[in-house]
């Protein structure tokens, strides 16, 4: 198994040679370093954890014109290349099929231990320092304006809408990263979050301060 945890890497590296920064392999490092301590705790299969992690973002249908199907395709072909089992590659590639935010509108079975894990652990990335970082990264490569007092934040309700919004960068603190705090599945992920979403809303908080010359 470490074999193949290490040709994953390997082929990860790979794919996400270009990748934006907020979406690039120190971003898949960070995630499966989380969800890997994660899946200890709580007694998880560690091997779907690891693998779903190390894969769930090799082809964002962000970066492929919208194409949901690029990124699970690719990892299943991988893993078959891989010589693994078919029920631990089903298992594998329907987390990163279904785990991203843009998919919790329409979710509504019943996530396994794993899939919470791993969910866990990106959506830690999303928020906290590294989240402001990313969103501004991610802004910056979409050529957004960062804050723009006359468009408010929206509430989504869709995928679609979700996707094809092309708001300002702090509105995207409040149509996502300030709700990931409390849909975190897992104890060990309720606890780390608190901390992040704290100091979010602080950054926040000072960035409106500063906005309107107060301090
Ligand atoms: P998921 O992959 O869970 O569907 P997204 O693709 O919406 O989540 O976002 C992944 C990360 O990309 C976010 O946490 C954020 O850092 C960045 N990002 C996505 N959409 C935006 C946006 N509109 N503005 C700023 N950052 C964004
Ligand atoms: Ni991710």
């Amino acid at each position: 198994m470490k074999d193949l945890i290490s040709q994953t890497i390997h082929f990860v590296q790979q794919q996400l040679e270009n990748a934006e920064s907020g979406h690039d392999w120190w971003h898949v490092v960070r995630v499966h370093a989380l969800a890997r301590q994660f899946a200890i705790e709580l007694n998880a299969n560690l091997i779907v954890v690891e693998l779903a992690a190390l894969l769930h973002d090799i082809a964002d249908s962000k970066f492929h014109n919208g194409n949901e199907e690029t990124g699970p395709a690719l990892a299943a072909q991988f893993l078959e290349i891989q010589h693994l089992d078919s029920a631990t590659i089903q298992q594998v590639v329907y987390i990163i099929r279904h785990m991203s935010f843009k998919h919790s509108f329409s979710f509504n079975d019943t996530p396994s231990l794993e899939f919470q894990v791993v969910q866990d652990a990106d959506r830690l990335d999303a928020i906290g320092a590294i989240g402001i970082a990313r969103a501004f990264s991610y802004g910056g490569f979409k050529q957004r304006p960062f804050f723009d007092p006359e468009i408010a934040p929206q509430h989504y309700t869709s995928t679609s809408q979700y996707s094809n919004s092309k708001a300002p960068t702090i509105n995207h603190f409040y149509e996502k990263l300030l709700l990931l705090k409390d849909l975190m599945n897992t104890g060990p992920a309720k606890k780390l979050a608190e901390k992040r979403h704290d100091y979010m809303v602080n950054f926040l908080r000072q960035f409106d301060a500063e906005w309107n010359g107060l301090c």
